[in-house]
């Protein structure tokens, strides 16, 4: 049986990633961040997932207003790193898992989740970035990937219930695979931002805290959270954080905090890393 062995919270902030591109990631404003993630790398590089579910959100990359899926489940076996304005991030390629891709759509859709399945798309900063913050500067990927993209852009995204629902179904799915791949699954986004408007810049990181709090030790009651408490509280694109519920509900009901930190300032948003195993 496949098994899901951690899970990852993390910011997905494309200045990130230029930072480890661009090679300033020991610069006076970077380096503060960077030196929060030493943990992290060691834990997964201990881990050594042989596949990661990485739950993200595409921002009008891969997708457009022409084609809004509110799951969609990547099966290829490569996909390409999109370009978002400035070229490709010189990042490796990303190496799917169809076989297990092609059982989780199976299950999840057996299990009644209605998943998009995509068999060619891009993958932008939402995907890529949580891959340098966990991994590094590696020449290649130390694990598979299977992209799960999530609506979070095109009002109405999913509700948080609807997508720790989800995740508790991928964790049957993955359990029900006759591999024995050890999974890490990544929840990505937030924590609180607001990119646009009068509000632009908005950062609440108490609200923050309470979630962060909340995730690992009652998570029904994060389920709870309307997508009106995520734009008044955590800004508009707070919202992002409904996938931190995938993440959370695949796995189980109790879960230790292996680690936990926040930093701002980078960029506009208030960086969050959580990890978790079951217990
Ligand atoms: C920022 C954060 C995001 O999650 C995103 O998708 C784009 C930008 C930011 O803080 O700059
Ligand atoms: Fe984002």
């Amino acid at each position: 049986m496949a098994e899901i062995v951690g899970g990852v919270g993390t910011s997905h902030i494309p200045a990130v990633g230029a930072a480890v591109d661009k090679g300033k990631t020991g610069d006076a404003y970077w380096k503060p961040y960077f030196d929060k993630l030493p943990p992290a790398r060691e834990w997964i590089a201990e881990v050594d997932p042989d596949v990661c579910i990485v739950v993200y959100n595409d921002h009008a990359n891969a997708f457009s207003l022409e084609l809004i899926p509110t799951f969609a489940l990547g099966l290829a076996e490569h996909f390409e790193i999109a370009d978002e304005g400035f070229g490709p991030r010189p990042v490796p390629a990303v190496e799917g898992h169809p076989e297990l891709a092609w059982h989780l759509a199976e299950s999840l859709i057996l299990d009644e989740f209605d998943m998009t399945l995509v068999n060619e798309m891009t993958v932008d900063h939402g995907l890529t970035v949580p891959l340098s913050v966990m991994f590094g500067e590696p020449d290649a990927w130390p694990t598979k990937v299977i992209p799960l993209a999530v609506n979070v852009v095109q009002y109405p995204p999913p509700t948080g219930h609807r997508c720790y629902r989800l995740g508790q179904a991928i964790r049957r799915a993955v359990e029900s695979y006759e591999g024995n791949e050890r999974v890490v699954i990544f929840g990505t986004g937030g924590l609180s931002h607001q990119l646009q408007a009068e509000r632009a810049g908005l950062i609440n990181a108490e609200w923050d805290y309470q979630f962060l709090d909340q995730i690992v030790a009652d998570p029904e009651a994060v389920t709870k959270i309307s997508h009106l408490e995520y734009m008044r509280d955590a800004g508009s694109e707070g919202i992002e954080l409904v996938m931190w519920l995938i993440m959370r509900g695949a796995m189980s009901p109790t879960v230790r905090e292996v680690y936990r930190a926040t930093h701002v300032p980078t960029s506009n948003t208030h960086n969050g890393l959580l990890i978790l195993e079951n217990v």
